[in-house]
């Protein structure tokens, strides 16, 4: 009897992840389909978009995350060529092992690509974070939201403006259900492990002396193209936040896309002339850790607008846009954009006492992967879509 069907389904379900921010989604996703009475089969897919131990293996590790059933190894690429990639290696997968429906989160190349194999084969697709838009079509992770959307079969949402954005595109509202953010049980189930701040500072031979400074210390992580694949805005937001530090010890958690530019360009001397720590980039554990200590985090990031949001911690998101309105209407978050006047506003408002505290988002309660779990299992046995 294949995986699923004593329960009444098709098949196993098949969960995707491919990159850094897709884990923490993932990992409640797994344990709840595990959880649910009957247990949902499940078979965990990698496509290997990220594969650096730092990206990756410490991830899995602090999230605890099950090594994944099946591994696509596709590494680094042009969009084209990563997504392409995907695409090749997961079909074979799909054809092998006959989910019940294949689920993906969040808007990375990965999700976009499995989501084109599976329902072009007649597999439904589930899509967790969903109807999420910046309306800035610049941003690759908008395309893969868009398409993603417009295809999947059925639709999980973390905020109510989603709803609203798929409502205007043309999406059925039946294909839709509101049940919170997936990410936020991750936080929640993670807190009260986290390492602190300092012990990640030492374990980096960095001075945790740092951290003790009157006023706290600043959280930064900047990875996006807009920001930091054009070496004159990398080097003006660089000296923005040397600027800062002088009156806010930061640290500075790089992804490698960064950290490469920062040296192609050679601009590292932005960086070490400023009292900032630059670590690599971190696990899960030592992240909530770091955020959670803050007196701001700055960042370009969709997932720590949400999780300081609901950490309460003050955010400053260096982008024009953000796909998370909640997260500035509700939460702590502002945006400053790349503009240098707005950022330095922005933190000395927090440093003023003058910073956002916010509230908890509707459903942001660490429950959404159990709503989640209940709902696809109701949708496969009605006969999906
Ligand atoms: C991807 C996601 C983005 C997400 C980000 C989080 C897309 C379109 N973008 O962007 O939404 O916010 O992950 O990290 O899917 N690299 C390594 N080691 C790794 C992974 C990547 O060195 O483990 C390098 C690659 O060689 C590449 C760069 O980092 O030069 C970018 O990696 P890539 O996966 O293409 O996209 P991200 O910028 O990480």
């Amino acid at each position: 009897m294949s995986q699923g069907t004593d329960i009444g389904l098709k098949g196993p379900v098949m969960c995707i992840v491919g990159a850094r921010p897709n884990f923490m989604k993932m990992a409640p996703i797994l344990r709840a389909l595990a959880a649910h009475a009957p247990a949902i089969p499940a078979l965990l897919v990698h496509t290997g978009q990220h594969y650096d131990a730092n990206m990756n293996d410490r991830l899995f590790a602090d999230l605890r995350l099950p090594a994944p059933d099946l591994n696509l190894e596709v590494g680094s690429g042009s969009h084209a060529v990563q997504t392409a990639e995907v695409m090749k290696r997961f079909e074979p997968a799909l054809d092998e092992h006959q989910p019940s429906c294949v689920v993906v989160v969040g808007d990375v190349n990965s999700t976009l690509a499995c989501t084109l194999v599976a329902v072009k084969k007649g597999v439904p697709v589930v899509h967790v974070e969903a109807g999420l838009r910046s309306y800035d079509r610049r941003m690759p992770e908008e395309i893969n939201r868009v398409l993603t959307d417009q295809v999947a079969d059925r639709l999980y949402t973390t905020e109510r403006s989603a709803g609203d954005n798929l409502a205007r595109e043309g999406v059925d509202v039946s294909r839709v259900a509101f049940v919170g953010n997936v990410m936020i049980d991750s936080l929640l189930d993670a807190r009260e492990h986290a390492r602190p701040a300092a012990d990640t500072l030492v374990a980096h031979d960095l001075d945790p002396g740092l951290l003790q400074h009157p006023k706290g210390y600043g959280v930064v992580t900047m990875h996006r193209p807009s920001n930091v694949d054009d070496a004159e805005t990398l080097a003006r937001l660089l000296g923005v936040l040397a600027e800062v530090s002088r009156e806010l010890p930061l640290v500075f958690a790089m992804h490698p896309r960064t950290r490469n530019n920062v040296q192609r360009f050679g601009l590292q001397g932005l960086v070490d002339g400023a009292r900032i720590a630059v670590l690599p980039p971190q696990g899960y554990l030592e992240m909530v850790g770091l955020m959670a200590g803050a007196t701001v985090v700055l960042t370009d990031s969709g997932g720590l607008q949400e999780e300081t949001t609901a950490l309460g911690v003050p955010c400053l998101t260096m982008r024009e846009n953000t796909e998370r309105p909640i997260t500035v209407e509700q939460g702590t978050n502002t945006m400053v954009g790349r503009d240098v006047a707005a950022i330095r506003q922005g933190v000395a408002d927090i440093l003023a006492g003058r910073g956002k505290r916010g509230r908890v988002p509707e459903l942001w309660d660490g429950h959404a992967a159990e709503r989640f779990a209940a709902d696809l299992y109701a949708w496969l046995r009605a006969g999906a879509p």
